[in-house]
């Protein structure tokens, strides 16, 4: 299996090529490791339909937590308070993506999203990392992947914020694989020198490795990981429930779904392959399956994928010596034009890794269902669904219904997008059970606001 992993390693810094030696080189590179990698990569997917091996069975059901008694769930939610107060709980960001889909020119983590403040995403992950701290008495690690797009952006802006007022920042960087055109030959750069791409979130366990921090974590005495995407500020970080969950199933690898809101809506599925948990990522369902209805007319594969999973430290390790697959897309990519001697965009293959392709290896994965309208509210396009608008909209729906629970009837604008009037920051509450216990304490009187930041 390694040798198909084998990338070629041209240095950055060879010498600019002239015409015939790029030539040479592409040849050179097209018919040996790269041709290698990317006869691999076909076996792997061509040899695999998936619509044959998903099948509809229980597995499809996460655990319900609603059904259960709230004993039960005092006792489980003690288990993650416990457990938090222990420093066993690292946070764990995948931040390698451009923020280019939305029209922001940088790492995606910097785009501005409240409605108030206009804080970016990284200052609302960091507010809630002080707000855990401040909660259970105790400094939380917090691990950011970039890529070779965001790594020095993203540094330099924590830096320009006084690391957020965090003590524990660690950023490491992700690999990166080659692109290949259409045609099946590497894409370069201007000097000849390949033009590598990220290798997906999946690479976070070898890059964890690479970067010495499975060993630190241990040290640290670290023995759950919560792992989130850049792009979703719903995100709870303080969970004692879901943690006490994965703890007492002895899950390795847990995850928040949310029921799918249309057959199209843009998130992976769980579904039973040969009797395992797998993840179909939404680019590679066929469509006849995510229309499928069960007996109940509820779609079959209806649990989808939020990204936002607690993993086990041990089961960490073990991923990053395993090698995942490689998906396949066809995304723009950037490539050195003979003809017009210059870069150019077209589209190409972009081979990546996915997290999720671990869950066959995790001993009792755990589903466990959210509500959607309090945990995800991802931001992923300029416009339409889960958009800055749509997300924008959500967070200020989220803090109108907590205020309404404390039957202050607060009147705010809501006029969503250009000019909200509400903002409630992590720092003050994260959930409604905060929120309730400390909106009470603040004496609000009933009536119309101009405008409302509660810090
Ligand atoms: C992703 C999930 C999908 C899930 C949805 C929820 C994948 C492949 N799919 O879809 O199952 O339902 O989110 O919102 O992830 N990233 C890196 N390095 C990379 C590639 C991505 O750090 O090389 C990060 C991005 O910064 C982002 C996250 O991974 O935080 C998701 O990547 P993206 O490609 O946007 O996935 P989606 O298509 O949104």
């Amino acid at each position: 299996m390694k040798s198909y992993l084998a990338i070629p390693t041209i240095k950055k810094t060879q010498s600019i090529l002239q015409e015939k030696q790029k030539e040479a080189f592409l040849r050179s590179i097209e018919y040996k490791t790269v041709a290698e990698w990317l006869r691999f990569s076909e076996e792997l997917y061509d040899t695999e339909p998936i619509a044959e091996s998903v099948s509809y069975n229980d597995w499809n059901a996460p655990y319900c937590f609603h059904a259960l008694c709230p004993k039960y769930l005092k006792a489980v939610r003690r288990l993650g308070c416990r457990s938090f107060r222990k420093g066993q709980v690292a946070m764990l960001t995948v931040a390698g993506g451009l923020g280019t889909r939305l029209g922001f020119n940088g790492p995606k983590g910097l785009v501005p999203v409240t409605p108030v403040k206009h804080k970016t995403l990284f200052q609302v992950f960091a507010e809630k990392l002080k707000a855990l701290q401040q909660i259970y008495g105790r400094p939380i690690h917090w691990l950011v992947m970039t890529s070779e797009e965001t790594d020095t952006d993203t540094r330099k802006a924590f830096r320009e914020h006084n690391w957020y007022d965090l003590n524990y920042v660690h950023f490491f960087k992700q690999g990166v694989v080659p692109a290949f055109t259409e045609e099946g030959s590497c894409v370069i750069r201007e000097d000849g020198s390949v033009h590598y791409y990220p290798d997906g979130h999946g690479g976070v366990f070898k890059a964890l490795e690479r970067n010495g921090l499975l060993k630190a974590l241990k040290g640290w005495g670290i023995k759950y990981i919560s792992y989130f995407q850049v792009d979703n500020p719903l995100v709870r970080l303080d969970d004692p429930q879901f943690l006490g969950f994965h703890i007492y199933k002895k899950s390795e690898f847990s995850t928040k779904v949310v029921e799918k809101v249309s057959p199209e809506e843009k998130v992976g599925v769980f579904v039973n392959v040969n009797g395992s948990l797998r993840l179909v990522e939404y680019s590679e369902m066929p469509e006849a399956l995510t229309r499928q209805q069960d007996k109940a007319g509820y779609l079959a594969f209806r649990w989808g994928n939020t990204a936002i999973h607690l993993l086990n430290l041990d089961f960490v390790e073990r991923c990053a010596r395993l090698d995942l697959p490689y998906h396949k897309a066809h995304k723009k990519v950037q490539n050195w034009c003979p003809e017009q001697d210059k870069m150019q965009t077209e589209i190409g293959i972009k081979w990546e890794q996915f997290i999720f392709d671990a869950l066959p290896y995790a001993k009792n994965p755990l589903l466990y269902e959210v509500e959607r309208c309090e945990e995800f509210s991802p931001v992923k396009n300029a416009s339409g669904s889960d958009s800055l608008e749509t997300c924008m909209r959500d967070q200020v729906l989220r803090w109108k219904r907590w205020f309404k629970k404390v039957k202050i009837s607060v009147d705010i604008p809501l006029d969503f997008f250009n000019n909200s009037h509400v903002e409630v920051s992590s720092l003050f509450a994260d959930s409604l059970d905060v929120f309730l216990k400390k909106v009470k304490r603040l004496k609000l009187t009933q009536g119309f606001f101009e405008k409302l930041y509660l810090e």
